[in-house]
């Protein structure tokens, strides 16, 4: 799938691209999508990774009002935020927030916003946020770039959660009434590769995804001298990096995708659909202005790579990370911190049982509920039942939003819903587990 190197092993290591490839002149316009799916002071990076992404883009002449942007919008004017007004996506980088225009914020992001503005459905968005969708047509290309947890066919929104099903619905609606010539969609998520398993290579669409469909994707700069939570995602940085260092006038897709699969170290960073896109200009995606750059320092690059890696944590462990820290700082003993961290994995495991409970009453038979536990499914085919009872886990049982362990979960309905195929008897069980409304709303 990955295709090898265009240019001599030195630059290819560093991620300097050499010159290539050339801009498509015929290219009316870039149209853009950024997306932070998550809210919350633990979760800084998304909304980090989605401002600097903006200004990513900005700055290469994509034009504002061709740039959508959906962010939760309670990190800059958190109270817990030391830098009132100011988010930062790199330790020693400026701020990121200021000039970011937000169209969609607060309960404004959610699954159906979203999919109205793929869909350029203005009327569904009316009198929410701006109101904005996207206004691309045949002859332009549409960027989007999503970055917050997710799991099996799954991705978090701030609000509910945004299943694979929709997903694919709003991009093939897409595909028919012509809105794009190409897309190009960076996501940014565990489990990510799970939410284009299947992406045919005929629709003009290259996803690129941040880990394999069974591994998380990774915080980084999670420790950092601004005493902030972590300030972005492994995949992210890396490539905003890429973009900010490389002339993408004449920098491949193809070139920075291999750049950010050799940089990303903790997950596999994955290739989906058609990668004739990969012969085109970054720009094409993300601007096409020149944009004068100083000569890149091979060193400063290499420090840049050490220092993420060196702070990256696996995105499901961040929460107890933050918790331990935020203890450390009241002093606590180290058997306040133990007992404290034992709390926590122990209400992980709570949530563990309670969906293996569900999974055995589902299945008599003991080692395939087993296997229903633990594997991570590499294709799901019974995707309108996976839908249906994640929505259901998620409005009646467990709020994922509120959890986000809760998405480590959602291979198991897969794994079940491939053995059941009809929804029903899952449904039954969260009628009966869950009658007592939604359980499981700490932040675990
Ligand atoms: C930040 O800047 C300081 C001082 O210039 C330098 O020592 C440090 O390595 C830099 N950190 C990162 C992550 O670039
Ligand atoms: C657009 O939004 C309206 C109002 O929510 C909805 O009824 C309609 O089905 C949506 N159209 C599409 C194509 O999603
Ligand atoms: C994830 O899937 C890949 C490819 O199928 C496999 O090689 C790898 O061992 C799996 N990783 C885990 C942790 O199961």
């Amino acid at each position: 799938m990955k295709s090898t190197a265009f240019l001599p092993l030195a630059l290819f290591v560093l991620g300097l691209a050499s010159s290539t490839v050339t801009a498509n002149d015929d290219l009316e316009n870039i149209w853009a999508v950024l997306i932070a799916g998550s809210n919350g002071w633990y979760n800084y990076r998304h909304q980090s990774d989605v401002a600097h992404a903006y200004h990513l883009l900005l700055k290469h002449g994509v034009q504002a009002d061709r740039i959508i942007t959906f962010m939760y919008d309670d990190i800059a004017n958190n109270p817990q935020n030391p830098y009132p007004g100011k988010i930062f996506n790199h330790p020693n980088g400026s701020d990121v927030y200021a000039g970011v225009k937000i169209d969609y914020r607060g309960e404004n992001v959610n699954s159906e916003t979203f999919l109205n503005v793929l869909k350029a459905n203005a009327t569904g968005n009316a009198g929410k946020g701006t109101g904005r969708v996207l206004g691309s047509t045949r002859k332009e290309h549409v960027f989007v770039y999503y970055s917050d947890h997710g799991g099996t066919d799954i991705l978090g929104m701030p609000e509910g959660l945004l299943s694979k099903k929709d997903l694919d619905g709003a991009l093939a609606y897409m595909y028919e009434k012509d809105l794009y010539d190409k897309l190009l969609f960076y996501l940014e998520a565990c489990e990510s590769g799970s939410m284009f398993d299947g992406l045919r290579n005929d629709k003009r669409i290259y996803a690129i995804t941040a880990a394999l469909y069974n591994e998380s994707s990774w915080a980084t700069f999670c420790e950092n001298p601004l005493d902030l939570p972590c300030l972005g995602d492994e995949f992210s940085v890396n490539w905003i990096q890429d973009s900010e260092i490389n002339d993408i006038l004449k920098e491949s897709v193809g070139h920075q995708v291999d750049d950010v699969v050799t940089s990303t170290k903790k997950s596999h960073v994955c290739q989906f659909g058609d990668n004739t896109i990969r012969e085109e200009p970054v720009a094409d995606y993300q601007g096409k202005a020149e944009v004068t750059k100083p000569t890149p320092d091979a060193n400063s690059i290499v420090a840049f790579r050490a220092e993420v890696l060196d702070t990256a944590v696996d995105s499901r462990q961040v929460p107890l990370i933050m918790a331990e820290r935020a203890l450390r700082k009241l002093n606590a003993s180290p058997s306040q911190i133990a007992t404290r961290m034992h709390n926590y994995v122990s209400k992980r495991a709570d949530l563990t049982d309670f969906v293996s409970d569900i999974v055995h009453a589902v299945i008599p038979r003991r080692p395939l509920a087993r296997t229903v536990m633990l594997k991570k499914p590499a294709r799901i085919t019974a995707l309108d039942c996976h839908d249906a009872v994640i929505k259901a886990f998620d409005r009646d049982c467990a709020p994922f939003d509120r959890n986000p362990y809760a998405f480590a979960l959602s291979s198991v309905f897969a794994n079940l819903c491939e053995v059941v195929r009809d929804p029903t008897p899952i449904l039954d069980q969260f009628a009966v587990k869950c009658v007592a409304g939604p359980k499981f709303t700490d932040v675990l």
